[in-house]
């Protein structure tokens, strides 16, 4: 039996409050808690839950293994939020603005080997597979999370080297989330291959969207500051592409505001977000997105199971595409 989105997600909630790790010293478990609870959208977890019940419906039995996504996703949190210097995430303080810069770092590390934990919670006949899958996927997410942090002091960024970057920081996750599940559910290699690259596409299409809710999105439904990745000089596809299409005027704009130092950070986002409207950058961003979406529906048509096992994630991955949160 396919389960639908909702139950699968009250399943991974209520696994979440079943947790048992804290213990003391509570000044290292208390971050964790509180990220955990405050929520987010759950769609790793989710993901292997889905790619495993196209092969089998036992979703319960792989739990613990779902859930160390979701704890490996919130420890990248913790950091990447000190990191980008962000205060606010899912509508609340982040954990360094909270507490310290030392407690997100320390409550992150442990919640690294807290995944590898529940990860490891899995038949031995899966075991190798795996976790090499799990760990060859966080060493690419550091990499990604390097090429972001590098990216921010250059100005030459090719819109293929931000793919790539997003691509490792953000959609293998996806990818491995999806490949785990079909290994765990007994797929076929072609199969899990076909899952791992449709998260792949899934994925650059849903930092796609990250990027432009920094810009674009509503606060109060997003959860985090708006203009972050301006203040930040991230290079996302909207900056790389307004200085490739701005006249002299609007790249004058961008490069002042590139190196501005003591700036008042509402109007360094009033002004960058001024050229991007100019040069029409929300449609193409938003059209972008659309072509790794189709790439991904590709994917999924490649599979080797039954329309109708389909269907759950097909529905999953056009809600995400319409999201804004
Ligand atoms: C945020 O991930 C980090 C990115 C990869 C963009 P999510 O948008 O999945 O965050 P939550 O878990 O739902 O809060
Ligand atoms: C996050 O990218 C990717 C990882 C956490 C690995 P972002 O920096 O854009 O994520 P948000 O916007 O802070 O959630
Ligand atoms: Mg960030
Ligand atoms: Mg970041
Ligand atoms: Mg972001």
């Amino acid at each position: 039996m396919l389960i639908g989105f909702p139950q699968l997600l009250d399943k991974v909630n209520e696994h979440i409050d079943r947790l048992d790790y804290a213990r003391e010293p509570m000044n290292l478990y208390e971050p964790v808690k509180y990220i955990l609870a405050l929520g987010g959208k759950r769609i790793r977890p989710v993901m292997m839950l889905m790619a495993y019940n196209m092969y089998r419906d036992d979703v319960d039995k792989i739990l613990d293994p779902a859930l160390a996504l979701e704890i490996y996703h919130n420890f990248t949190l913790l950091h990447d939020d000190l990191m980008d210097n962000a205060d606010v995430r899912r509508g609340k303080p982040t954990v360094h603005k909270r507490w310290d810069a030392n407690t997100a770092i320390l409550s992150g590390d442990v919640m690294l080997s807290l995944a590898d934990v529940y990860m490891s919670r899995i038949d031995d006949a899966y075991f190798r597979q795996v976790m090499a899958t799990f760990h060859q996927t966080s060493i690419e997410i550091a990499e990604g999370q390097q090429y972001d942090m590098d990216f921010e002091t250059r100005t030459d960024v090719a819109e293929q080297e931000y793919i790539e970057m997003i691509r490792l920081k953000t959609s293998v996750l996806l990818a491995c989330a999806l490949k785990i599940g079909a290994i765990l559910g007994g797929a076929s290699e072609d199969d899990a291959a076909h899952l791992y690259r449709l998260g792949e596409c899934i994925g650059l299409a849903f930092q796609l969207r990250d990027d432009y809710l920094d810009v674009y999105g509503d606060p109060k439904v997003f959860g985090k500051k708006i203009g972050g990745d301006i203040l930040c000089n991230k290079k996302t596809y909207l900056y790389i592409n307004a200085l490739r299409l701005a006249d002299k005027e609007q790249r004058a704009v961008l490069d002042y505001w590139a190196t501005a130092t003591n700036v008042v950070p509402e109007e360094k986002i009033a002004a960058v977000t001024e050229v991007y409207n100019q040069v029409g950058l929300p449609k193409m961003s938003r059209d972008i997105e659309e072509h790794y979406y189709s790439l991904a529906k590709a994917e999924l048509e490649a599979l080797s199971v039954n329309e109708e096992n389909k269907q759950v994630l097909r529905e999953f991955m056009a809600a995400l595409m319409e999201r804004d949160v």
